[in-house]
């Protein structure tokens, strides 16, 4: 079984999905350092020389392979799970958990990366509103969901785990 971490930009699936992976003694994997290293370019860049489509046809096909693997961890960009064939494929073999936080957190959280290029708006917070309105309902799809807004890392996981053994029957 894998851990499919999902959720908007900025919620923290990376630093939550490394201590999880760390934690459960798994694997740990990233779908946009994996589309970074095939492309052999930074996410802004593919955008940017490429287009958004590109990209999620490159992300698209990382997923398929991701799928495949067992007992991995796996952090997904946020927009992975709007393509119905990339969450059919990750529930296959996968648990989805969904990282949330509310607007301002994420605001705060994502104001000095450069590296988002959906972000890049002169009005980031309409954006950010817009696209959260937009993917709330597939986030919705998830088997659990976390909203990391108060909450350190650890408490994150430590929230993930709790779930995960209650859902394998444990206590
Ligand atoms: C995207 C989120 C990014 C990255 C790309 C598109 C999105 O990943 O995949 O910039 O559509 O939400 P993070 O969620 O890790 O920032």
């Amino acid at each position: 079984m894998n851990i499919i971490l999902t959720g908007f930009m900025g919620t923290g699936k990376t630093l939550v999905g490394k201590e999880l992976a760390k934690g459960l003694k798994m694997s740990y994997l990233d779908t946009d350092k994996l589309i970074e290293n095939r492309e052999k370019a930074k996410i802004p860049q593919i955008f940017q020389e490429k287009g958004e489509d590109y990209f999620r046809k490159v992300e698209n096909k990382i997923i398929k392979e991701v799928s495949s693997l067992d007992r991995c961890v796996i952090s997904t960009g946020g927009g992975a799970i709007l393509k119905k064939e990339n969450l059919a494929a990750l529930k296959r073999k996968g648990v989805i958990i969904c990282l949330s936080a509310n607007p301002k957190v994420i605001l705060k959280r994502t104001s000095k990366s450069q590296n988002r290029p959906l972000l890049k708006s002169k009005d980031r917070k309409s954006q950010v509103l817009s696209l959260l309105g937009q993917r709330r309902s597939f986030y919705e799809k998830a088997d659990f969901e976390v909203d990391t807004s108060e909450l350190a890392t650890s408490e994150v996981v430590e929230r993930i785990v709790d779930f995960l053994r209650k859902k394998s029957g444990g206590s």
